[in-house]
């Protein structure tokens, strides 16, 4: 398949050994590198574990391409102000900063002036560890209204989990086309190298890039062997390629949290067959099979987890992909929105679109609020004071809505730009957050077991009316 036929058909199964020619018998048979690869191709291996990772673990592809990656010329470090090579605080040349605060931003402001593509418009929001040392994560945010042109870029130091918000994201990887629009996900492993390009003008969401392994799918355990996201449900690309040598491509690198850019005549999308469990893919988030209490109680977010990435620990993650999709609320005598906690886990949400339960209001799409370890959260007082005392019907919880958590073990710290109120076309960072749990009152009554606050609220309810 040629650039000229754009070829968006995709191979489905989680982590499969998949392969993909876009020229008939351009896959070697029976082996990797035979001493002649049809067509002239050159073979390339791209490595995410090391060699001697456990069979069931390992992960690598091999590429056939009409030139090798390595003709290139020399890196060359580039500006990269919106990323940061450190996450450290406490200096004074610290690129972040950290605190406990509960934190919400306002939907992320698109650029105010054209020209900017989706590596020029990524920021790093917050982050944990390094990726010297295969240990973290960052967040990232990607405001951007350009395409990518005669360029691609890989990163060196992470997985990236792309959540688009607003606008599709027309990806071309080494691998093949991905279309990825808001409701869906790519996942691009790390030294994979792609272009994106935004069909539909201004474009905005959300990035978990993790430092060490892989996301994988979570464990069922006592669900059994069907719900949450099945693995049939994720789709690799075609193999298409590009014979193009009449363009100057400049590949950029993210590598230490820094960019680092190189040139070369050849087009980087040139890879006309590949096989292997190594690669990009996508999955559609409203194919995700939900599964809740149909009983009573409000029980723990883990039971949304899409994809999760797995620390040394048994059961902890380094990051959780965790959404919160349209269902019915069926609980009975329950506090139905999440309850109030604090959780030794930090949480980092997010919102495609529509309205978050725990929320009346200040959490919109396209932004986002950070509650870190042990940071007391939950409802805010409006919340509570309908979910208290309103009647429990069964209902379709926002029908047409949906948001996520990037959650982690880790402890995040927060970049300069994070923690600026306001940028040229908007406002970021929301002083007040704090003020809408202000509002929640004392009803401990010690004689009234059945407590007051409940037709103390409703008559509040009905003089808002
Ligand atoms: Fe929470």
């Amino acid at each position: 398949m040629t650039a000229d036929t754009k070829n968006y058909s995709y191979l489905s199964g989680f982590g499969n050994q998949h392969a993909s020619e876009a020229l008939q018998g351009a896959l070697p048979v029976g082996q990797n590198t035979p001493q002649k690869v049809p067509y002239g191709l050159y073979a390339e291996q791209l490595s995410g574990t090391a060699f001697t990772a456990p069979r069931a673990e390992n992960q690598r592809s091999w590429l056939y391409r009409i030139k090798p990656s390595v003709c290139h010329t020399p890196f060359q470090q580039t500006p990269s102000p919106n990323l940061v090579r450190s996450f450290a605080t406490g200096r004074a040349d610290s690129e972040c900063e950290s605190t406990p605060n509960q934190l919400r931003w306002s939907p992320f402001p698109l650029p105010t002036h054209g020209g900017v593509d989706f590596v020029h418009g990524m920021h790093t929001l917050a982050g944990a560890g390094q990726p010297s040392v295969r240990n973290g994560l960052a967040i990232h945010v990607y405001l951007a209204n350009q395409d990518m042109h005669a360029s691609a870029f890989y990163s060196s130091d992470g997985e990236f989990l792309i959540v688009p918000q607003q606008g599709r994201l027309d990806i071309q990887t080494e691998f093949g086309h991905l279309m990825v629009e808001p409701n869906e996900i790519c996942v691009i492993p790390r030294g994979v190298r792609y272009a994106v390009r935004l069909p539909d003008g201004p474009s905005r969401g959300y990035i978990l890039e993790v430092f060490d392994r892989h996301f994988e799918l979570p464990e069922l355990g006592p669900i059994g062997a069907n719900g949450l996201a099945n693995a049939r449900d994720f789709l690799y690309p075609t193999a298409a390629y590009e014979d193009k040598d009449d363009l100057e491509y400049t590949i950029i690198n993210k590598y230490q949290g820094q960019l680092f850019s190189i040139h070369q005549p050849h087009c980087p999308f040139d890879v006309v067959a590949w096989h292997g469990n190594f690669a990009p893919y996508k999955y559609d988030l409203r194919r995700f099979c939900t599964v809740n209490a149909v009983s009573f109680d409000h029980l723990d977010p883990s039971i949304f987890t899409v994809l999760t990435a797995r620390s040394s620990t048994p059961g902890v993650a380094i990051a959780d992909f965790v959404i919160f999709p349209p269902r019915w609320m069926v609980a009975e005598n329950t506090f139905r929105p999440p309850y109030y906690h604090r959780n030794c886990m930090s949480e980092f949400m997010g919102l495609i679109s529509g309205v978050y339960d725990a929320k009346a209001e200040g959490f919109l799409p396209g932004g986002a609020s950070l509650h870190s370890t042990m940071s007391a959260h939950g409802p805010d007082a409006a919340t509570f004071a309908k979910a208290s005392t309103e009647d429990l019907k069964p209902f379709k919880l926002r029908p047409d809505g949906l948001a996520f958590m990037f959650e982690t073990s880790l402890m995040l710290s927060l970049t300069k730009w994070a923690l600026q109120k306001d940028q040229p076309g908007g406002k970021m960072l929301q002083a007040n957050y704090y003020e809408c749990w202000g509002g929640l009152k004392k009803y401990f009554d010690p004689k009234n077991r059945d407590g007051r606050w409940g037709e103390e609220s409703k008559a509040e309810q009905a003089g808002k009316k």
